[in-house]
């Protein structure tokens, strides 16, 4: 069995996978969003605070199965470097006194293996990844062979939602909010930009869409709750349409057998339709992680440090790092 660890942002989590049957055998995940959600966003301090306690914690009732563990994996890139150190300090204390080998694994391979959690990798595929952090195409042929093939030139998709949700004091994360909040709005109510509609590059940019949605909320002064829902609808549609036109564009040159969406902001409702529509019109099959394996968990960092073990990537104890940003 493998025992993996996650703690690049606000989520602390452990899991345990059989590494023959791929089997999770244990997962938990203490989320800190109610305590990052009076400041509108994640504090790092607040959070690595917050990781001392839960981790421990859920370790505690892993411990039966400490005799079965022949690695400890866990998230050291990318993420906040605060967190990260409360994840990859644990992992090395347990590598050592367990004295087996220690794994160290990219998050972003997490949330595509979330995927394949408790199944066999269904590669190639192109996905699309959209969370907090990051908003990229990937075109994943097999686990040494992937590559980004579009990214964001500032804010993130679900990073968007978050701005967006904080402008109207909404709380943290903005996405389930204002994905809610849009069902009762009207989409067409303000035209917002749709983000680079005019360039050829396949590339993502919020940043302007978030200052158009800045500037009509400064113009209203007083948003009363159909305001605030109106604005959430617009601001979905136009950020959903922005990703859905450069998807449309990949595949007018690609047509990829399988598409999959994965990160914690591929939880949208709005965004899994349109993709479902795309996908049905060029036979496309596409893939969505389980719900519960969208956001960041330890699950899926236990289905990458399968084929890592397999492959015997190791790290030693002195040699794993941190990076807060992908290489
Ligand atoms: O993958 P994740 O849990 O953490 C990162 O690695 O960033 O993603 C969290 C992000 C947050 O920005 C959150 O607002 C966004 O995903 N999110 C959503 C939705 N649910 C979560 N964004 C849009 N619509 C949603 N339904
Ligand atoms: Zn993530």
């Amino acid at each position: 069995m493998i025992l993996s660890i996650e703690s690049s942002c606000d989520d602390s989590s452990i899991a345990i996978t059989d590494i023959k049957t791929k089997k999770l055998i244990f997962h938990k995940k203490i989320s800190q969003e109610l305590q990052h959600s009076a400041y509108g966003g994640v504090v790092p301090e607040l959070a690595a605070r917050l990781h001392i306690e839960a981790l421990p914690k859920i370790l505690e009732e892993t411990k039966e199965y400490f005799s079965k563990l022949k690695a400890v994996a866990v998230t050291n890139s990318p993420g906040l470097s605060v967190t990260l150190m409360e994840g990859v300090t644990m992992a090395k204390a347990l590598a050592t006194s367990l004295d087996i080998p220690l794994i160290a694994v990219n998050h972003l391979k997490g949330h595509i293996y979330s995927l394949f959690i408790e199944k066999e990798a269904i590669l190639p595929c192109t996905i699309l990844l959209v969370s907090g952090g990051h908003t990229q195409i990937i075109e994943a042929n097999s686990y040494d062979d992937m590559k980004i093939i579009a990214t964001t030139m500032d804010d993130s998709f679900g990073e968007s939602f978050d701005k967006v949700a904080k402008m109207m004091s909404l709380g943290y994360p903005g996405g389930p909010i204002v994905q809610e909040l849009s069902q009762k709005g009207d989409e067409n109510r303000f035209d917002f930009p749709i983000p680079l509609r005019q360039s050829p590059k396949i590339e993502f940019s919020y940043s302007g869409l978030k200052n158009a949605v800045r500037l009509e909320i400064e113009k209203i002064k007083e948003l009363s709750s159909k305001d605030k829902a109106d604005i959430c609808a617009s601001f979905q549609k136009a950020a959903v349409s922005h990703i859905m036109q450069k998807i449309k564009k990949y595949f007018k040159t690609t047509i990829p057998k399988n598409f999959a969406i994965v990160g914690g902001a591929s939880a949208n409702i709005y965004l899994r339709k349109e993709l479902e529509q795309l996908c049905n019109k060029h036979n496309t099959t596409l893939y969505l992680s389980q719900l519960k394996y969208c956001s960041d968990n330890a699950a899926m960092i236990g289905r990458v440090a399968i084929e890592q073990f397999e492959r015997e990537e190791f790290v030693s104890i002195n040699e794993i790092d941190i990076q807060t940003r992908i290489k």
